[in-house]
């Protein structure tokens, strides 16, 4: 018996958002690690802990195409993009990111809309509502740069800045609190 509730175009998609999540995980990960060697201790621990979530977000698609009876198909990962020049630069770069991992998961839904898998569909409606949240979460940190000075920083806003990222920290969701099935 055929258990496999995935047509191939779908789980091909998934396979590949799965890959992109992961993607996704390495670029917070190394714009973490930059962060920290710049001593932005505030923005470091955001960026490492969203990278853990972008890594919970590969987890729930490998969990989904499983539960489907389809394959899961773990390939490289693309190397993420060089380091930011700064702290601007790198929540910019973060947003387009975002934006780009958004468009990655509308194309899913619509291939899931056009194949008339409604599970797929509803699996990832949760995507999109992420992306909702995650690129209004960038933009706010997008605002507070902007009203600090942007690209024109100086040492004093980004201390503030940074400080600030840390204060949050406690407040945000962490990842270890988090699970492949609430994220
Ligand atoms: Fe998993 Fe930031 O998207």
């Amino acid at each position: 018996m055929n258990k496999n509730r995935l047509s191939k175009t779908i789980a091909a998609g998934l396979n590949l958002q799965m890959t992109n999540e992961a993607h996704a995980s390495q670029i917070y990960l190394s714009y973490g690690a930059w962060a920290d060697n710049y001593g932005f201790v505030g923005v470091a621990n955001f960026l490492f802990r969203h990278a853990e979530e972008e890594r919970n977000h590969m987890m729930k698609i490998v969990e989904y195409i499983l539960k489907r009876g389809a394959e899961v198909h773990i390939t490289s990962i693309p190397a993420p993009p060089e380091k930011p020049e700064n702290i601007n630069n790198c929540f910019q770069a973060i947003f387009k990111h975002e934006v780009e991992n958004t468009q990655e998961i509308y194309k899913l839904v619509k291939m899931s809309l056009d194949e008339e898998d409604w599970a797929t569909w509803n699996f990832m409606q949760w995507f999109v509502k992420e992306q909702v949240e995650e690129e209004t979460m960038v933009l706010n940190l997008l605002n507070k740069i902007k009203i600090a000075g942007g690209e024109k920083m100086n040492g004093n806003d980004l201390y503030v800045f940074d400080k600030d990222l840390e204060k949050t920290t406690d407040e945000a969701r962490s990842a270890i609190d988090v699970t492949a099935v609430n994220p």
